[in-house]
């Protein structure tokens, strides 16, 4: 089967890795990928927002699906565009993507659905704004940015400058509105399900670690670790979150024609109280698909076959027994301004319990690589337990070597120790 791939971070790398080892993969390609999807899929060089291009690339590669890794062109509706030419996408069209395009549409609709999420408000001045502050003076309240911020137009404050500097930025200057919420006080799970238009299947939880720093410290981030699969997450809580978080959402979605063919992410806090729904995204995420798909012990063509033709009741899906820990090495800087087209002067060898996946990494004529982004690499080991998985994960890191590179060495340790 062959299969397009768009994006070129790691997970799109990750993507296009386990694409790679399918027994069915008889062509690969990646638009644009990176310098690390280079050595098993063809790149197609060209952007994600370049709709048209993207429809003649998936007609002229003969792709029998086109995966869509980021949200922006799922926003812009790509998945449209390829479905009017008959091209079968992995990823929801324009409409439902409003789920995590539009956070006052994601937080509507869960609560038509009943989900319990934080305590919310929806602004569209600043004076709104300021007014939920003042009736929750003194407390931490967090400010969302409505449209996509690529995890990083979330601000969590007690301090009302700090929250009305933040307000205007983004009503007055960015033109966008403010879902303002309750603060939680929990942990972060991040839970997948396959959709086919009909039916879902769920995969291992996996928890991200969105802030900057060790012990959770610092700005947030698109994520700096994942670690996959989570105990707590047992089948007792998996079972509260699919009765109260994602059956609901998907019972709803059918309701209001919503449901697609792709992956619906749930961002999800476990608070004293229950879980609660953070947020819905449409795609998978970013560096969490890292740490899942070198657990999954079926084939990706057989999974992405079974949700784009509604066949994925009943798939069996399997995982291995073992753990994943993927940490990010990131640029200096990141997540504010950073650096980028450092020179990499060494990349660590890997193996089958060692993966580099790379993130807008670029090689030029005589080899040279360079970083891309804020993240540049995510380093994954797979163990027979978290801590075989964290040592080998760290020692990855630490061979991958430019100038500034940094990473978070707590990845996971909350959860394991
Ligand atoms: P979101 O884009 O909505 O997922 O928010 C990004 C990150 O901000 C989340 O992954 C959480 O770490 C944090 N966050 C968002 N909403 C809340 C909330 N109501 N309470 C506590 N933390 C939150
Ligand atoms: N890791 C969070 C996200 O992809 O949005």
């Amino acid at each position: 089967m062959k299969t397009l791939i768009l994006g070129n971070g790691a997970r799109e790398h990750a993507l296009a890795w386990a694409n790679a080892n399918s027994k069915r993969n008889s062509g690969l390609f990646c638009l644009p990928g990176n310098a690390g999807t280079m050595d098993i899929a063809l790149n197609i060089p060209g952007s994600v927002t370049n709709i048209p291009f993207i429809v003649s690339m998936a007609k002229r590669s003969e792709a029998k699906i086109v995966v869509v890794g980021p949200e922006t062109p799922l926003a812009m509706g790509v998945v449209d565009a390829l479905s009017d030419n008959g091209i079968r996408a992995f990823g929801p069209g324009q409409r439902s993507a409003q789920l995590e395009s539009s956070k006052t549409f994601g937080r509507e609709l869960a609560q038509r659905a009943g989900v319990p999420t934080a305590l919310s408000q929806y602004c569209r001045s600043v004076q709104d704004v300021m007014d939920f502050v003042q009736r929750n003076a003194g407390k931490t309240v967090v400010a969302k940015k409505s449209g996509l911020a690529a995890g990083k137009g979330v601000l969590e404050s007690d301090k009302p400058d700090e929250i009305k500097q933040f307000a205007k930025h983004v009503i007055e200057e960015e033109q966008d509105t403010i879902v303002m919420e309750s603060y939680l006080v929990g942990y972060e799970l991040s839970i997948f399900a396959i959709l086919d238009g009909q039916d879902y299947i769920l995969l291992p939880a996996c928890a991200d670690h969105k802030k900057a720093f060790e012990g959770n410290k610092g700005p947030n981030t698109g994520g700096m670790g994942a670690v996959c699969p989570i105990p707590s997450a047992d089948s007792k809580l998996f079972g509260v979150i699919e009765d109260t978080i994602i059956q609901p959402t998907i019972s709803q979605m059918k309701k209001e024609q919503l449901m697609y063919c792709g992956v619906l992410f749930f961002g999800i806090m476990v608070t004293g109280e229950g879980p609660k729904l953070l947020e819905y995204n449409v795609r998978f995420g970013d560096p969490e698909t890292q740490s899942l798909l070198p657990l999954l012990n079926c084939d990706i063509a057989d999974l992405f076959e079974a949700a784009v033709t509604h066949s994925i009741k009943g798939f069996h899906c399997e995982f291995a027994d073992k753990t994943a820990v993927g940490i990010t090495i990131a640029a200096p800087g990141y997540p504010g301004a950073y650096e980028r087209d450092i020179p990499v002067d060494t990349l660590p060898k890997t193996s089958k319990k060692m993966l580099l996946f790379h993130a807008g990494t670029t090689i030029d004529r005589s080899g040279k690589l360079y970083t891309g982004g804020g993240r540049c690499f995510t380093a994954v080991g797979i163990g027979h337990d978290y801590f075989e998985a964290h040592a080998d994960a760290l020692d990855l890191a630490s061979k991958v070597k430019f100038n500034g590179a940094w990473y978070r060495h707590d990845i996971g340790k909350f959860f394991f120790e």
